[in-house]
């Protein structure tokens, strides 16, 4: 048996335009998704799932059928998308050590699922670490990050950056642009804060809904490219902790982003109670449509106002996470 966890992240700048080759950054947050892999004595996957905020499910599958019949409580594509991560990763395993055995994997994770907190990245990663580990294999994170991408690629019909793999792989904060993926070592920490409205965005269809707007109007894809140029002065800001100026562009980005379709009412909503608390900076994380926003407040009135605030289900404080992903016991 070997347990493997992973961090979730928050995209400080730049989600939607990394998918068009604009730059990113990403910090890992200290939420873990944590996989343990058991071998078993036939080629069978049997998948337990438990805390994604969702009710657990179990799913055993064989020869590519799943059994669906098994637990399953919760709605039928969130079951399907964790079987199809699951899946991924016990494929990319079975590449590196050509073998058929099969797996138990139980998951268990505090990331808020669909949420743009990076759920789906956290189990792939983890999940490759520990079934490799169990077949007496080490990986390297930068070849988890990779093979996890690969995973996510495919369940996202190409329609993924490296950004989440990679981040939740490393840890700490990262910059993401096209294939080129780096740790900003002795990135500040900043005082960053989350609400989540308890909902969960379509990641394929609204990066389609980009894509489409992008494709149809030249100032959509200018929209993008201010994205990337708002990350690029983030990252200098960033580098001279000056967190007026990152949180300007925070606030900068959700409008970007805003423009563009992906925000939602809730998430307007606690971006809009998070400035007006005095955070200095708030946008969404992630794919957009619900899930979660990310703010800037070094005092604890941030989080005070989300928890009053209609529309916020949760708002907690989160703190970057230097581990990437890391075996917890074998
Ligand atoms: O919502 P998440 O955490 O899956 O993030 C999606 C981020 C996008 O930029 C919209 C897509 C991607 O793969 O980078």
């Amino acid at each position: 048996m070997t347990v493997s966890s992973a961090p979730g992240k928050v995209y400080l700048l730049g989600e939607h335009a990394v998918v068009y080759g604009e730059p990113a950054v990403l910090c890992a947050i200290e939420r873990r998704a944590t996989v343990t892999a058991t071998a078993r004595d036939d080629d069978r996957i049997r998948v337990q799932a438990r805390d994604l905020t969702i009710d657990g499910f179990s799913v055993e599958y064989g020869d590519g059928v799943v059994d669906e019949t098994a637990d399953i409580d919760v709605p039928h594509p969130l079951v399907e998308a964790a079987v199809g991560y699951v899946d991924g990763a016990i494929e990319q395993v079975r590449e590196i050590v050509d073998d058929s055995t099969g797996f138990t994997i139980t998951i268990e994770s505090d990331i808020p699922l669909g949420a743009g907190l990076g759920s789906s990245a956290a189990v792939v990663v983890a999940a490759i670490d520990a079934a490799t580990r169990e077949m007496g294999v080490e990986l390297a994170p930068e070849e988890i990050a990779d093979r996890a991408y690969r995973v996510e690629h495919d369940v996202q019909d190409g329609q993924a950056s490296r950004a989440d793999t990679f981040c939740s792989a490393m840890g700490g904060t990262v910059r993401v642009e096209g294939v080129d993926c780096q740790t900003i070592e002795e990135s500040p920490r900043l005082p960053l804060v989350i609400g989540y409205d308890g909902g969960a965005g379509d990641t394929g269809a609204l990066v389609a809904g980009v894509r489409g707007l992008k494709d149809e109007y030249d100032f959509a894809a200018d929209t993008v490219r201010a994205i990337g140029d708002a990350v690029r002065t983030g990252e200098r800001a960033l580098a001279d902790e000056n967190r007026q100026e990152f949180g300007r562009l925070m606030d900068f980005n959700h409008g970007l982003l805003s423009a563009l379709g992906v925000s939602s009412r809730s998430l307007d909503a606690m971006v809009w109670a998070a400035r007006d608390a005095g955070a200095l900076g708030a946008k969404l994380t992630g794919a957009g449509g619900g899930g979660c926003i990310v703010a800037l407040d070094p005092t604890p009135d941030t989080e005070t106002a989300l928890q009053y605030t209609p529309g916020c289900e949760e708002a907690f404080r989160a703190e970057l996470d230097r581990d990437g992903v890391r075996v917890e016991s074998e």
